[in-house]
C-alpha cells in the first residue's frame, strides 16, 4: 500500500517525528534554518500533508502548489503564519497544539517578569565583568512582586494560568480581553479592567493575545505612555503585538521601567535593533514553550493532527473547524 507523502519543515522531537516516519513517506527538512519560500514551494509539491513551523509562511501560493494537500499541521499553538481563510477556502484543515504548552509558556512569562523586576541579567553581566567588589546597599535595586498589580492582556488559557500563579505572589490581578470571562476571573481572583485602566494601574503588564489585524501594534506610544515609569512589560505572545520602535524609545526615555521579551517584531532580532543596546530589557529567542517535555508533547500532538488529516478524519485540534461545515 502506498504511504501518504508529507513534507516536515524541520526536525521536530522524536516523539512526533518517529510516528510520522513510520506512517508516511516523509521528506524532512534537515537544515537548522527554515526552508526559503521557493524551497517550501518545491518540497510541498506532490505532498498530501505538510507539517509546518511558525517560521514558515504558508499562504495560498503554497496551497496552490500542492493540489493534493489534505492537511496542514502547525507545530505551535499560534497559527498567524498560516493564511487560515485560504486554507478553509482550499478545504484544508489546519492543526495546531493548544493546551500542552500553557503552563510552560506562563512559566516563561514569569521568568521574564522576574528577571526584569529583579535585574537578573544585569546582575549576571555585572558579576561576570568582575564589577562585584562588595555587598552594596543600593546595588541593582529592583521591584517586589508582592502587593503589586499584574495586568494580563488576553485572558485565554495562558493568561488565565498567569492569573492562577499570581496568587502565590500575593499580587492583585487585572485582566483585559475583548471577550471578558467573568466566571474564570471570579475563580482566579482576577478583575476585569478596561484596556487603558489596566495599563494605568498595572505594575506588570503581560501580553497573551493572538496576533491578528486587531492586535498588531496593540502596544504603541500611546499605550506605553499610559503605563508609567515604574511599569514592566512582558511579551510571550507575538512580537508584532508591540510597536518595537516605540518600545525602544519608552525604555530609553524611562516612560516604562523595563521589559522582558521572548518575541520580537522581526525574528531573529536584527543586529541593528535598538533594543540590543538597552540594559533594561531582557531578551530571549522565542523559547517560551521550550521545555523538553512540552516540545515532545507538541510533536506528538502535531503528528496526531497530521495523521488524522491524512486518514480523512477530523483533526483532534483544528484551528479552522469551519472547514468541516463546507
Ligand atoms: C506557539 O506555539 O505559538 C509558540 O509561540 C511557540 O511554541
Amino acid at each position: 500500500m502506498t504511504r501518504p507523502k508529507v513534507f516536515v519543515t524541520r526536525l521536530i522531537p522524536e516523539a512526533g517525528l518517529g510516528v510520522i516516519m513510520a506512517e508516511t513517506e516523509a521528506d524532512v527538512w534537515q537544515e537548522q534554518l527554515p526552508p526559503l519560500p521557493e524551497a517550501l514551494l518545491q518540497h510541498v509539491r506532490g505532498k498530501d500533508g505538510l507539517l509546518s513551523l511558525l517560521t514558515d509562511r504558508v499562504d495560498a501560493e503554497v496551497m496552490d502548489a500542492a493540489p493534493g494537500l489534505r492537511v496542514i499541521s502547525n507545530y505551535a499553538v499560534g497559527f498567524d503564519n498560516i493564511d487560515l481563510p485560504a486554507a478553509t477556502e482550499f478545504g484544508i484543515p489546519v492543526g495546531h497544539t493548544p493546551d500542552v504548552l500553557t503552563e510552560t509558556t506562563a512559566e516563561m512569562a514569569w521568568a521574564l517578569l522576574m528577571a526584569a523586576a529583579r535585574r537578573v541579567v544585569e546582575g549576571d553581566r555585572y558579576t561576570r565583568a568582575g564589577k562585584w567588589k562588595t555587598w552594596e546597599p543600593q546595588l541593582l535595586l529592583g521591584r517586589d512582586l508582592r502587593g503589586s498589580t499584574l495586568g494580563i492582556v488576553g485572558f485565554g488559557r495562558i493568561g488565565q494560568r498567569m492569573a492562577r500563579q499570581a496568587r502565590g505572589f500575593d499580587m492583585r490581578v487585572l485582566y483585559y480581553d475583548v471577550f471578558p470571562n467573568d466566571e474564570a476571573a471570579a475563580q482566579l481572583g482576577a478583575a476585569y479592567a478596561e484596556f487603558d485602566d489596566l495599563l494605568q494601574q498595572a505594575d506588570f503588564v503581560s501580553l497573551h493575545t493572538a496576533l491578528t489585524d486587531d492586535t498588531r501594534h496593540l502596544i504603541g506610544e500611546r499605550e506605553l505612555k499610559l503605563m508609567g515609569p515604574e511599569t514592566i512589560l512582558v511579551n510571550t505572545s507575538r512580537g508584532c503585538v508591540i510597536d518595537e520602535a516605540a518600545l525602544a524609545v519608552a525604555l530609553r526615555e524611562g516612560w516604562i521601567l523595563g521589559a522582558g521579551l521572548d518575541v520580537t517584531e522581526v525574528e531573529p532580532i536584527q543586529p541593528d535593533s535598538p533594543l540590543l543596546g538597552l540594559s533594561n530589557v531582557v531578551l530571549c529567542p522565542h523559547i517560551a514553550s521550550a521545555s523538553l517535555r512540552t516540545r515532545s508533547k507538541m510533536a506528538t500532538m502535531a503528528a496526531a493532527n497530521l495523521l488524522a488529516g491524512l486518514r480523512g478524519e477530523r483533526l483532534p485540534h483544528c484551528a479552522n473547524p469551519e472547514v468541516y461545515e463546507r
